[in-house]
């Protein structure tokens, strides 16, 4: 069933009617024959097919063109009239940043947009910002000083709009301390605060928050000696290993691999644990030396019996922030929807660990976030069609 969208493309309204499954960069491209917008790998690693979306760069190329109602979109024919695209452009063209051209016109959005966010960046940020925009030929030494060439050249005030000062003063969401207490009342089985519901998220400043829960077949105190044991509680999560744990501080690694991107993030944690009130947090953060990836956050973990507690519900509350190449997939929006997945993953595995059911032959050592993201594109489809026909839709996953 074909659905209609209202939506405004370089500041002209478009009204069609458009199959459900057409991504925002086919009806640029094939619909509008805007066919400055470029698809190279069309899974949101490469950058190629970047536009803005309400003022912001996006993938166009996973964005389904009709959950845009009303969005306004610009793509590269669209910036005719802009003076720091017209200083960009140049900047790249006297600074040698293209040679095939065929990444240029995402690369040229991405470049906009950091010398209109960051006033003074320095070369570490801009290649960071740079990171989720790939180009195979040119080499990414032209295209850096294009953008400290606008820096320099074109004053702050007249390309500057929501600066980020200083990257290093970036502040994640303000932590509630974590304070072990007794339980005291009767509300030790009441649900954190969490600012938003399960399965919602959040972001600010680069960070992103997530909240989820999900419930297991087992009392609290035995779902409990499971988070307590950290060799089994990291085999549940796909892709994680446990090197080092004297039961406070823990070391090991992630292993994530997207498409032809392959990290593995080595870091260590620390745990803080209430057992009276069953309740964890664990603070940490890891880099991939290959990627020049970091992460760093927290998980916060709170057991809640429930059904004469013959069943736990467990309240995770996750709270991240990645830099450099794999930070793309936070711009891209993808990895609240993957972490999402990745927490069902997570549930599957500690539900079938607890009730016996665990088959680790099948599962894979490292993290395949590209069959993750491909499950998240084909949720968000099944979602989208249940809302056009009203059909009911399931969809969380498994590892
Ligand atoms: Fe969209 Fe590569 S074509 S990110
Ligand atoms: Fe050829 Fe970037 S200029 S891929």
């Amino acid at each position: 069933m074909k659905k209609k969208i209202s939506i405004t493309i370089n500041g002209k309204s478009v009204a069609s009617e458009i199959e459900p499954r057409t991504t925002l960069a086919d009806f640029l491209r094939d619909s509008q024959r805007l066919t400055g917008t470029k698809l190279g790998c069309e899974h949101g690693v490469c950058g190629a097919c970047t536009v803005l979306i309400n003022g912001t760069p996006g993938r166009s190329c996973i964005t389904f063109a009709a959950t845009l109602e009303g969005a306004e979109v610009q793509t590269i024919e669209g910036f005719e009239k802009d003076p720091v695209m017209e200083a960009v452009r140049h900047a790249f063209h006297t600074e040698h940043g293209l040679q095939c051209g065929f990444c240029t016109a995402g690369m040229l959005i991405t470049a906009r947009d950091i010398v209109r966010r960051f006033p003074s960046a320095d070369e570490k940020t801009i290649r960071n910002e740079l990171s989720g925009n790939l180009c195979r030929c040119t080499g990414y030494m032209g295209i850096v000083k294009a953008v400290q060439k606008v820096l320099h050249e074109v004053p702050a005030e007249d390309r500057v709009r929501n600066p980020v000062a200083n990257k290093a003063a970036i502040q994640p969401f303000a932590f509630k301390p974590f304070k072990p207490k007794a339980d005291s009342s009767a509300n030790a089985n009441s649900r954190p605060a969490f600012a938003k519901s399960a399965g919602e998220s959040e972001s600010a400043n680069g960070w992103t928050r997530i909240t989820d829960s999900f419930t297991v077949a087992r009392s609290r105190a035995e779902t409990w000696s499971l988070f307590s044991d950290f060799a089994r509680m990291a085999s549940c999560m796909p892709g994680a290993v446990l090197e080092k744990s004297d039961g406070k501080n823990l070391e090991g690694q992630v292993r994530v691999a997207f498409g032809p991107i392959r990290a593995g993030f080595r870091g260590k944690a620390t745990v803080e644990r209430n057992d009276e009130i069953y309740k964890g947090l664990i603070v940490g953060g890891g880099s991939d030396v290959a990627s020049g990836s970091r992460a760093k956050g927290q998980v916060t973990y709170q057991l809640q019996s429930t059904d004469n507690d013959s069943k736990t519900i467990v309240n995770l509350t996750l709270e991240f922030q990645l830099q450099g190449a794999l930070a793309q997939f936070s711009r891209a929006g993808l990895i609240k929807d993957f972490a999402s997945r990745l927490i069902g993953a997570f549930a599957k595995n500690l539900a079938d660990e607890l009730e016996g059911r665990r088959n680790t032959r099948n599962e894979s050592a490292e993290l395949r976030v590209s069959s993750l993201v491909w499950s998240v594109l084909v949720s968000r489809m099944k979602t989208l069609w249940a809302k056009l026909t009203g059909a009911p839709t399931n969809d969380r996953g498994g590892s």
